[in-house]
């Protein structure tokens, strides 16, 4: 697995399956006029918005605006990654992945996963058969886990001594370097020896159950109380959550995740049955974290401290999940009593109670504005004035949609004002400059670029219609223009594309969002005028830059005078006409 997929594979692996066939044995379909169509798998919904195309061969959720190809619905469906996405694909077509040699995607992981493993399996071995074995094993019976779960989360034993794991795995330079590269080694002064040592150990596996580090707590009461693996080749601790890999196997359907702080927190609760936490990894929740958490469940609990700190940490995760809300998302907070942790609340009271004060967790929206009134007096209309003021800057981080919606409703209720008020800017300006503006608005709504790039989305065989060349509109500067001209390349090059594979191209880019939204946009135009308003729209581009050209050459005639050939070049264009987009030149 050395090196990149290359790209025509991907195009080739996208033309080959059917993401219909994808979808449908994942979530049943329905034919609906060309399409297909489903209750959206990635939110809750009564009446199906969820649509797949198979002319086009990408889903849309018009509900919750989740989009993709069929390379795009196993990640999001099946939480995979990319590679593992294509791969998937690939065996059902019954085709190989080509691995491009030529541009490796980084250095070969395989040995470390290895290697890990192996360490995993020598951390557990030791916990059933090391001569000193008893005490670890009493004190995990001591916190009071059983057997089954210490094996379901791997649990092991790094037994006292300064080389075991060394003298197991070590051997050759090889060895050694791949152990120093899996983080199980520390070095003074040129000698090596184990970076865990009389420790229970926790292995973090990645959303494959490949062990990709650790985290080893002492017995006693020894500092540091936990050791963890840094940060290595295949360990980031910014993105992993440990425990997320045990809740989906042993649970089908994850309705909702708890977020907790520490390793035992994640086990006490499965032994009691609560199968669905994870904890972060002595960090701070990450925008990865989130984006994590909210492709494998629909509802985030955050679970802190009541202290100070717990609060300070609630507010910082509230900021990180905001731009993550999308419809048929939702995030809580728990705020546990002052000295517990999940692991003392839940022998202390039980499974039960532990399940209703997740039900009665805190809505990220009552956290949010809770504190913020709290800041100013809700009694004077200068306190509801100001408290408009501090919600602003977090409702702006939402995304567009319902939830947005909703939190601006709630606002204007807490303010007492109009919610219309809300949604429009701060200080908004007079009538006549809001005119203006207005109409400025829905002209570049759809500006010719947005037009052209949005037909030949919705009908990629216009590429054809327009033959290569260099048109002045590829000069034209302004935004989108060279979205346009890759768009229309690509479709050229490779014209049985459909729409879904298309946007691969794009993926994780700032632009495919915007033209998923395109792609979907009903243009008040019919069939039969569809290449002349193509074609329009380019003739409009190179109107356009034949007067930015224009006026770039007479601001320069004012300060100085042209050159000859400067000269000629205005000349004509200011006499003539603009070049006929379907030449292209
Ligand atoms: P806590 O100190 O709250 O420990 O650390 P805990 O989870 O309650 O542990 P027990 O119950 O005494 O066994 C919470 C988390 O912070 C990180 C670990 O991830 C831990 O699970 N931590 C804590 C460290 O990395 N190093 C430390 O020395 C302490
Ligand atoms: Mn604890």
């Amino acid at each position: 697995m050395a090196g990149r997929i290359p790209r025509d594979f991907i195009d080739t692996l996208l033309t080959r399956v059917d993401i219909v066939d994808v979808v449908n044995t994942r979530v049943p379909l329905k034919k609906t006029g060309r399409d297909f169509q489903a209750r959206c798998p990635f939110h809750d919904e009564k009446t199906p918005s969820f649509t797949v195309s198979r002319e086009k061969q990408f889903y849309h959720c018009f509900g919750c605006g989740a989009h993709g190809s069929a390379i795009g619905f196993l990640m999001e469906y099946d939480h995979m990654g990319f590679v593992e996405a294509v791969e998937d694909l690939a065996s059902l077509a019954g085709i190989e992945v080509p691995r491009d040699e030529g541009a490796p995607s980084g250095p070969d992981l395989t040995p470390l996963y290895g290697l890990l493993e192996q360490a995993k399996a020598f951390y557990q071995q030791q916990l059933r058969s090391h001569p000193q074995a008893d005490r670890p094993v009493a004190y995990l019976k001591d916190r009071g886990l059983s057997g089954e779960i210490a094996a379901d989360f791997g649990l092991g034993f790094a037994p006292p001594g300064w080389d075991n794991l060394l003298r197991r795995l070590g051997g050759e330079k090889d060895r050694l370097n791949l152990l120093l590269q899996a983080g199980l080694l520390s070095e003074r002064e040129g000698r090596y020896y184990d970076r865990f040592r009389e420790r229970i150990m926790f292995p973090i596996r990645d959303h494959r159950g490949r062990s990709i580090a650790f985290g080893g707590r002492v017995l006693g009461d020894a500092t540091p109380k936990y050791l963890n693996s840094p940060e290595t080749g295949v360990f980031h601790k910014g993105r992993e959550l440990y425990g997320l890999y045990e809740a989906r196997q042993s649970l089908r359907e994850l309705n909702r995740l708890v977020v907790v702080e520490g390793y035992m927190d994640v086990i006490a609760l499965a032994q009691f049955g609560i199968r669905y936490a994870v904890a972060t990894l002595g960090t701070a929740t990450t925008p990865e974290h989130v984006e994590r958490l909210f492709r494998a469940t629909p509802e985030i609990i955050f679970c802190f401290d009541g202290d100070r700190a717990g609060r300070d940490a609630a507010w910082k995760a509230m900021n990180t999940t905001l731009p993550h809300l999308r419809e048929g998302r939702e995030a809580r907070f728990l705020f546990l009593p002052e000295g517990e942790d999940p692991d003392t609340l839940i022998r202390a009271q039980g499974t039960q109670a532990f399940e209703s004060a997740l039900d009665g967790s805190t809505p990220l929206s009552q956290f949010l504005f809770d504190k913020l009134s709290a800041k100013v007096d809700v009694g004077s209309l200068d306190g509801r004035a100001r408290l408009v003021e501090l919600a602003r800057p977090y409702i702006d981080k939402l995304p567009r949609g319902i939830f947005r919606e909703m939190m601006l409703n709630r606002l204007a209720e807490l303010a007492e004002i109009d919610a219309a008020k809300l949604s429009k800017p701060a200080a908004s300006p007079p009538p006549h400059v809001r005119a203006a503006v207005r109409s400025r608005a829905d002209r570049t709504h759809m500006s010719p670029v947005r037009t052209a790039v949005a037909l030949l989305l919705q009908h990629p065989s216009l590429a054809n219609r327009y033959q290569e060349g260099n048109p002045p509109w590829q000069h034209l500067d302004t935004p989108g223009i060279p979205l346009l001209s890759q768009l229309l390349e690509l479709i050229r090059k490779r014209p049985n594309l459909k729409q879904g594979p298309l946007l691969e191209h794009w993926r994780g880019t700032a632009e495919e969002p915007h033209l998923y939204k395109l792609i979907n946009m009903e243009l008040p135009i019919p069939e039969s005028g569809i290449e002349t308003e193509f074609l329009d729209a380019l003739q409009r581009l190179n109107e356009q830059y034949r007067k930015q050209e224009a006026s770039k050459l007479l601001a320069k005639t004012r300060d100085r005078t042209l050159t000859a050939e400067e000269k000629q070049h205005l000349q004509r264009l200011l006499t003539s006409p603009a070049q006929d987009g379907k030449n292209g030149t």
